[in-house]
């Protein structure tokens, strides 16, 4: 976690976002107003099952989506304030214009895109396309600083320097989204925004390349929204947390309030569908049942039909993103942000479940399937990635029996 967080400022605010697929009647919600903010230094972890937005979301706040998505509406406001520059420049990157949205992109906010380690030109050498980069937004900088500084960066993701000459097919994976995560990294961008960068990764690669990159961050001091599948990866790299669902955040939360003290079904779900490293065999609850097609989302809240605690009114009604009340135990976090869900069990009518009430810190561990990534407050103290987070994928887990020694 950054140290810095408590007082930082936002770097990039988006608000209302919504982005369709298609136009007029047939449009599919791809993402339906979608508010989030990313603050300097933070890691902020956008998590949900497949299907749920989180690429379109990344697509359209760096308005590099394509047809037939379209943003239909919303903002997103880069506060941009470049290395070594004390004033800041506030841009809509929805409104601005393609030679600002040039300007911006890679110097300022890179994107490492899903798969993006299959995105290197197979026919261009690393060097080339670390200093093509350069030559394109450092003009200034001669041939000789430019190999110096591809050397630096290549340095910089535990790559030797005896790698400049490799094509790409002669990199493992692991070093192909290095060289990618080095090339994100070259124009030393405020924000960098990583689409799932190591779910084609073993989970000892994974490790070693997300360690290296929170000491990047820490020395750095970028700030990264990182968007995965995996809600146990989050907790323990992220600094808050936002939870997507057909489309819609459902819950916003400090890591560490989202694991002790979930507030919506689905964040449970989530975190219940991942076991302990340690102890006794347990069966892993999961989510029952799958996604909805966005094409055919259920009517009011989209996750009646897969929610333990749905009522009458979730099949018609859509709960708005907002702070739950009768919650004394996750107020505003510590920097001055809310926390939120999308839950009709919030409202204030009704005393929520236990599960969904009470500051879960001491019987988290005892929650059904749910295991403590270790002694320390997840996602806070622990940034070492040493605990079991990266050693199993939560979702595959839906309803099997697992313990630590059977991996
Ligand atoms: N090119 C497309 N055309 C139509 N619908 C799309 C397209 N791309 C994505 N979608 C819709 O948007 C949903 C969310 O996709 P995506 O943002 O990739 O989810 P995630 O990254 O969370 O897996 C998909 O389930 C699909 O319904
Ligand atoms: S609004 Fe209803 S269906 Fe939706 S998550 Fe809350 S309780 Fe479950
Ligand atoms: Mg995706």
């Amino acid at each position: 976690m950054s140290t810095t967080l408590i007082a930082a400022d936002p770097v990039l605010e988006v608000r209302n976002l919504c982005v369709d697929y298609g136009l007029g009647e047939d449009a599919v919600h791809g993402v339906t107003d979608a508010t989030l903010t990313l603050r300097r230094g933070e890691v902020l972890g956008l998590a949900g099952e497949s299907g749920s937005g989180k690429s379109t979301l990344a697509y359209a706040l760096t308005r590099l989506l394509r047809a037939p998505g379209v943003i239909t509406g919303g903002e997103v406001l880069f506060h941009n304030r470049p290395q070594g520059s004390a004033t800041t420049e506030t841009v809509d990157l929805l409104a601005a214009d393609a030679a600002k949205l040039r300007q911006i992109r890679w110097s300022q906010l890179a994107v490492v895109f899903q798969s993006a380690m299959h995105a290197l030109n197979p026919v261009a050498r690393v060097d080339a396309q670390l200093t093509d980069v350069l030559k394109a937004h450092r003009k200034q900088m001669t041939p000789a600083q430019r190999r110096e500084r591809a050397v630096e960066l290549l340095r910089m993701v535990g790559i030797s320097e005896d790698r400049l000459r490799s094509y790409p097919h002669e990199l493992s994976g692991g070093m192909r989204q290095r060289v990618m995560i080095a090339m994100a990294l070259a124009l030393e961008p405020q924000i960098v925004i990583m689409d799932e960068p190591t779910t084609a990764l073993d989970v000892v690669t994974q490790r070693e390349i997300l360690e290296e990159l929170m000491q990047l961050r820490e020395r750095l001091g970028f700030s990264i929204i990182f968007i995965t599948h995996d809600l146990s990866l989050l907790i323990e790299l992220a600094d808050s947390i936002a939870i997507m669902y057909a489309g819609r955040l459902v819950e916003r939360a400090g890591a560490n309030e989202l694991f002790h003290t979930p507030r919506h079904p689905y964040s449970l779900g989530l975190l219940n569908s991942f076991p302990a490293l340690h102890g006794d065999r347990i069966r892993m609850e999961g989510i029952p049942g799958s996604p909805p097609s966005l094409t055919a989302l259920p009517g009011g809240c989209a996750f009646h039909p897969r929610c333990a605690f749905a009522m009458d009114r979730c099949g018609s009604e859509t709960p708005r993103l907002e702070r739950p009340q009768r919650d004394d135990s996750s107020g505003n976090r510590k920097d001055g942000e809310e926390r939120l869900a999308a839950c009709w069990l919030q409202d204030g009518r009704q005393s929520p479940p236990a599960p969904l009430a009470i500051g879960l810190s001491a019987p988290a561990a005892e929650r059904p399937g749910q295991g403590i990534p270790s002694q320390e407050t997840p996602g806070h103290e622990n940034h070492g990635l040493e605990s079991q987070g990266l050693e199993n994928n939560g979702l595959e887990s839906n309803g099997h029996e697992i313990t630590g020694s059977d991996r």
